[in-house]
């Protein structure tokens, strides 16, 4: 008996401008890319709420993948930079539960880039695939570890978490600095209430 391959279930947000237009000229062109992701058309990355990719991952998602339009290229001028504070405080979330930081990606390609696209998400596939379900790779039990996620989605929809992300967002965006370790400890300096206030539900 052949022992079947663990498939990951992975769902991207995707901007309607350039990354979903890449999937689309992906698709057009015949490009094949592994059929694991599901999308989530938005209108710019910068609608990207710290809420959804942990609800993602909370709901069955073993990998969460965010993808916009390049730095520099937004059609709405810096929703992209915002997704990059948004998903800087998603990694945080991530680590503090424990949960691997290769379940999810930010990432970029141009309308144009169909098969930067296919690259990404081929990559990501495999990568995700090799992490196995979510909790495998954690060593966490994962009904336990999806519960703890759903906790975290529904304070992170709360006052307490969007008005602490903003204070640090603020700080970003007067710094100008967008490397992911910068981000990273801005909000580790600004978020450190707002983080335990989301890991502990509170709202
Ligand atoms: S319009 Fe594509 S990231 Fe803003």
């Amino acid at each position: 008996m052949t022992e079947s391959r663990f498939e990951p279930r992975i769902l991207g947000f995707l901007c309607n401008w350039c990354c979903y237009t890449a999937a689309d000229s992906a698709g057009v062109g015949r490009y094949q890319y592994p059929p694991n992701l599901r999308v989530i058309r938005m209108m710019c990355t910068g609608r990207l709420d710290a809420s959804f990719p942990l609800e993602a991952l909370a709901s069955g998602a073993d990998g969460v993948f965010v993808g916009g339009c390049h730095l520099g290229e937004c059609h709405y001028q810096d929703g992209n930079y915002h997704a990059l504070i948004t998903a800087g405080f998603v990694r945080k979330v991530l680590e503090s539960l424990g949960v691997d930081q290769g379940r999810f990606l930010i990432d970029w390609a141009s309308a144009a880039e169909g098969p930067r696209f296919v690259q990404i998400i081929t990559d990501f596939t495999s990568l995700v695939r090799e992490l196995g379900p979510l909790g495998a790779s954690e060593g966490q039990d994962a009904d336990a570890l999806r519960n703890r996620l759903k906790t975290a989605a529904d304070a992170a929809r709360g006052l307490k978490a969007r008005t602490g992300l903003l204070k640090a967002a603020k700080a970003i965006v007067k710094q100008g600095d967008y490397k992911p370790e910068s981000i990273a400890s801005i909000i580790t300096e600004k978020c450190a209430k707002t983080l335990d206030a989301v890991l502990a539900g509170g709202s």
